[in-house]
């Protein structure tokens, strides 16, 4: 793991489920040529993990463990792999998790061992380690709160959990993945629930935070207004 360098700004975007955070944040990060943390595959990694091995997603020990062993690899072309150095010879090398990491399940997973305390912890440093300059743009539930509290600008990214619902079911059926409307409002609400009303770094909005509300807006409506406001507040 590389040292973090403390010196270079960072620009925070947090918000719920399907708020299109990941999208906005890896555009706002391309825009400004800076690196990107996608901080919720950190976690879900994780999960996958623990959904694989069985493991019991309350053993704090356990998931430490596999917090401290992970190994990814975020590649410029927006894969990620994990390497595997202590795997047999059938299983050594890199294996391509992307899609795997993005199933409901794992999702749900990451979002129920997200309230372990010692697993976020456990996951700061790596957090850290992705400040680099020229920038990054970091995308999570705590980015702003806890884990870069002096980041220049910290957004709120929120949409109504109707237009977040109506996205996903969107993304899902153009990948061919058939599902139904109410089972993800339903999934969205609860993991809102769990995200928000969790003892240590629940999702809220962090101390000056621009809170940005993307039910009206498309895409390229949102990351201007991230971009103006960062120049606004002159961060970089
Ligand atoms: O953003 P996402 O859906 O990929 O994140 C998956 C889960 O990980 C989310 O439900 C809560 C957790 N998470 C977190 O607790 N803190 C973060 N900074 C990012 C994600």
């Amino acid at each position: 793991m590389i040292d973090a360098d403390p010196t270079a700004p960072v620009v925070t975007i947090d918000g719920p489920t399907a708020s299109g955070k990941g999208t906005i944040a890896l555009k706002v990060a391309r825009a400004l040529g800076w690196h990107y943390l996608d901080s919720g595959s950190l976690y879900r990694l994780v999960a996958l993990e623990v959904v694989r091995g069985g493991v019991d997603p309350a053993d704090a020990g356990r998931l430490v463990a596999i917090a401290r062993t992970l190994r990814p690899w975020f590649g410029d072309d927006g894969r990620i792999r994990l390497s595997r150095p202590q795997a047999g010879p059938a299983e050594a090398g890199h294996e391509d998790v992307t899609d795997a990491i993005r199933a409901e399940e794992v999702g749900q997973m990451a979002s129920r061992i997200a309230v372990v305390p010692a697993l976020r912890d456990a996951l700061l440093a790596l957090q850290h380690s992705f400040r680099q300059a020229p920038g990054l743009v970091a995308d999570g539930r705590d980015m702003g709160t806890v884990v870069f509290p002096d980041a220049g600008l910290k957004v709120f990214l929120t949409a109504s959990v109707e237009s977040r619902a109506e996205r996903r079911y969107k993304q899902l059926m153009e990948k061919g993945i058939s599902t139904i409307l109410e089972g993800l409002l339903l999934d969205l609400q609860q993991r809102d629930a769990r995200d928000s009303q969790r003892a240590t770094a629940p999702l809220k909005p962090a101390e000056g935070a621009f809170v940005l509300d993307s039910t009206r807006l498309d895409i390229d409506q949102t990351v201007r207004a991230v971009l103006d406001e960062a120049e606004r507040r002159q961060v970089g």
